[in-house]
């Protein structure tokens, strides 16, 4: 978020949600009156939005009334036949870029702290990936229990976004925090979610996906890699306000709007692209699944199965990480590192031995996490210490890591922006 007299300060207020899918959640409160006009104001700025409502919020809101200003039916029930058979929950709970639930009650905060499934609401709000923030309205003595500020201490835990409440005159006739904001500050802190503004004006490198080692015509040595975490990162480094050139290896993904994309399919070509790119990059992440060795000589013509074993030549590829950090000066540099065991030890070797400002660690091999899924708990490896994040959507990890290094890129190299050295 950029601060008064930051020269994009005032661009940055034309707050803007073009293209982004909103699904805003409302729960049972007085406040949810106000929710139609968090619909209008979203639209404004250019999002797309869904409505669910509980069942609670039906009493407060028409749902006609939030399909008028939507223009998509209010989703209601978690069993609804006929929903489920065009846009279903899990549908639905990808659909979404960001999750806002405005205004969310007491209740609504301490199922979600719970993890709780027993309607639409929470039950989208646990299958998705998309960032998700929380506009708590209630009554003040409600907002002060310690059992709600417990609450939505676990939800900060968690990465859920907290905004507001504000303060003042209740319906309930008290005065005290607990009042939903206002929707125009909402918007604003919808749009805050992805326009960060942390690395604003970097260049940053990412390579992504396996690499491809040719055997012959046919045939190629790789790694198991889907190239989603390191796309998640270059978009998100995106929204963050970098230039950002993803270098990857072959997917099946689709390049991020707005990313520069070049494809490879070898290590040398991976090594030779990020050479040819690396002078002008602030920042180098490395997500890509290099392989480490590649077939001395690959066959001119299709191997044919004529023997009963078969012996391949392998000689080692460049390391493109070890390669940059030891360039004069180097990137802020940020390695990968995919254990099936001794996480955090090896990633810590990985660290010194590469010489990398940062290691995200995870685990593979295990159900739920790692390569050809879309989740991943990262452990982020630093020389003064480890973070370790929860189980997330590969897209909220690479949001996450994204913050965390531009925090420590900006206190690296503070003469570049002062205000954002200081920032946590
Ligand atoms: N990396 C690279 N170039 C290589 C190999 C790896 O840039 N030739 C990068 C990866 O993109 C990742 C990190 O280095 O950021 C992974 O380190 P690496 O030592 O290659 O991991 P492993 O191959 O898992 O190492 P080991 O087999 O020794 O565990």
């Amino acid at each position: 978020m950029y601060l008064p007299g930051h020269p994009k300060y005032t661009l940055y207020h034309m707050v803007s949600l073009t293209n982004k899918r909103i699904l805003l959640g409302v729960t049972g409160g007085i406040a949810a009156y106000k929710s139609a006009d968090v619909v209008r104001r979203l639209r404004d700025a250019g999002a797309e939005v869904r409505v669910v409502m509980t069942r609670a919020a039906a009493e407060f809101i028409t749902p006609l009334t939030m399909q008028a200003v939507s223009g998509h039916p209010a989703h209601r029930h978690l069993l609804d036949a006929q929903a489920e058979s065009g846009m279903g929950h899990i549908e639905l709970a990808r659909w979404a870029d960001a999750v806002l639930v405005a205004p969310a009650s007491a209740n609504f905060i301490a199922k979600l702290a719970q993890g709780l499934a027993d309607d639409l609401l929470s039950t989208l709000c646990l299958a998705s990936g998309a960032a998700l923030a929380v506009a708590p309205a209630m009554n003040r003595q409600m907002w002060d229990n310690p059992a709600t500020q417990a609450n939505l201490a676990t939800l900060q835990k968690n990465g859920v976004r907290i905004f507001g409440p504000g303060s003042g005159a209740q319906a309930c006739g008290e005065t005290g925090a607990g009042r939903m904001i206002d929707p125009l500050e909402l918007v604003t802190l919808t749009a805050a979610m992805f326009e960060t503004g942390e690395l604003d004006g970097l260049d940053v490198l990412v390579t992504a996906g396996p690499t491809w080692e040719p055997i012959d015509p046919v045939r190629v040595i790789t790694n198991r890699s889907s190239g989603k975490m390191g796309y998640a990162v270059a978009k998100a480094a995106m929204e963050a306000g970098a230039r950002v050139t993803l270098i990857s290896g072959p997917t099946a993904l689709a390049p991020p709007a707005r990313v520069e994309c070049l494809r490879v399919m070898t290590a040398q070509e991976m090594f030779d692209a990020v050479q040819a790119r690396i002078a002008a990059a602030n920042i180098f992440i490395g997500a890509a699944a290099v392989a480490d060795y590649r077939p001395a000589q690959a066959a001119a013509g299709k191997i044919k199965k004529t023997a009963d074993t078969l012996q391949l030549n392998l000689v080692r590829n460049p390391d493109i990480l070890a390669s940059v950090a030891a360039r004069t000066p180097a990137p802020f540099v940020v390695g990968f590192a995919a254990e099936t065991d001794d996480l955090e030890r090896n990633a810590v070797a990985k660290l010194q031995a590469k010489h990398a400002d940062l290691v995200a660690a995870n685990l593979v091999g295990r159900p739920g996490s790692g390569f050809e899924c879309d989740d991943n708990r990262l452990m982020l490896v630093e020389a003064d210490g480890t973070v370790e994040l929860p189980l997330l959507s590969k897209e909220r990890a690479a949001r996450e890591l994204i913050h965390h290094i531009a925090v420590r890129y900006h206190a690296k190299n503070p003469a570049e922006n002062p205000r954002l050295a200081h920032r946590q």
